[in-house]
């Protein structure tokens, strides 16, 4: 049997613990420096509660059969206190609820606010994509950072309430409109991790996820540079198929002509459009616009008003782009 957790119990903080000790067991890899922590800090929790299910029924079962009935006909006359046991079981217990509270407590102010000098990231949830924003301007679906880098991510919903849950960092946080709220996180490993929605927000909620990965700083560099020039180094045409994707419209519109929470974009462009309130229109450059700034004017008809604004979100030239690719979607 692999006693090697035994020291690691013994052990308050992460730092002081070697660094592969069980290393994600019962849990998701350990993908970051908060990992290792919490779960040294659940191990404590686990162990100190396994201890104390034992011990409670373990007496349970001793006392049930010494003093059986047939044993001990008369009911025992009921004792009076005990100084010394008493104060046993009352300091035993404060010490250690003490201590676990200060090993969580140091845990969630650690985590709580990134350090100072963190590579920032801003995350906007919408119904039912995620989108962040790197420090350059460069806007993406995926969550991209540097590893054994400090990356905050500040995050707003542009609708309801959603929440950033990456398993393998074990950080979550509600991301709310409105307000911005912020969690930070530093990976330990490259690699790719999922990032899931964790606030029931709709009919999607179950499939809005986002991909997280982490490179080494060369790779996260170039990374930066081919997703920065999208616009200059691809045709209007190819830079649109590729923002399709990166804005996540590909999440509520197809282009084969299956329909999901949106129309099928197949050749959707010089079609005549139905709409719920009985009008029609002829989808053109400006109704793709329309319906990208505001997404409720025109609601195909069958289809519920669920798409929020991309105002803000879509620069001018990406917005040309992604009407270009469209066009093309026959
Ligand atoms: Cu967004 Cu659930």
């Amino acid at each position: 049997m692999n006693l090697s957790f035994l020291p690691y119990l013994l052990t308050a903080t992460q730092q002081e613990r070697p660094e592969t000790t069980l290393d994600g067991f019962l849990f998701p890899v350990q993908g970051s420096e908060a990992a290792a922590q919490h779960d040294h800090v659940f191990m404590i929790l686990m162990y100190v509660a396994g201890f104390f299910f034992l011990l409670i029924n373990a007496a349970t079962v001793y006392f049930s059969i010494k003093y059986r009935k047939s044993k001990s006909p008369e009911p025992p006359k009921s004792s009076s206190h005990n100084n010394t046991l008493e104060i046993v079981w009352t300091i035993i217990p404060t010490v250690l609820v003490a201590w676990l509270f200060y090993i969580g407590m140091d845990g969630y102010v650690q985590r709580r606010y990134a350090p100072e000098g963190s590579y920032e990231i801003k995350v906007t949830g919408q119904k039912w994509s995620w989108n962040f924003t790197y420090p350059n301007g460069i806007q993406h679906n995926e969550l991209h950072a540097p590893m054994g880098e400090n990356v905050r991510l500040i995050m707003d919903s542009r609708d309801v309430i959603h929440s950033v849950w990456i398993p393998e960092f074990r950080i979550k946080m509600d991301v709310v409109p409105g307000r911005y709220t912020e969690t930070w996180f530093n990976a330990t490993r490259a690699g790719e991790y999922p990032l899931k929605c964790a606030e029931y927000c709709g009919t999607e909620h179950s499939s809005m996820y986002a991909k997280v990965v982490i490179h080494d700083r060369p790779e996260f560099d170039q990374w930066m540079l081919e997703n920065g020039n999208l616009l200059a180094d691809l045709s209007p045409v190819e830079a649109g198929e590729k923002l399709f994707s990166i804005k996540s419209c590909v999440a509520c519109h197809s282009t084969n002509g299956t329909p999901l929470v949106g129309p099928s974009m197949k050749n959707m462009f010089g079609s005549e459009r139905k709409f719920t309130d009985g009008t029609t229109a002829v989808a053109d450059e400006n109704y793709i616009r329309e319906s990208l700034l505001e997404p409720n004017a025109k609601v195909v008809e069958g289809f519920a008003p669920v798409m929020t604004t991309f105002q803000g979100l879509l620069k001018a030239e990406e917005m040309d782009a992604i009407i270009e690719y469209l066009k093309t979607v026959q």
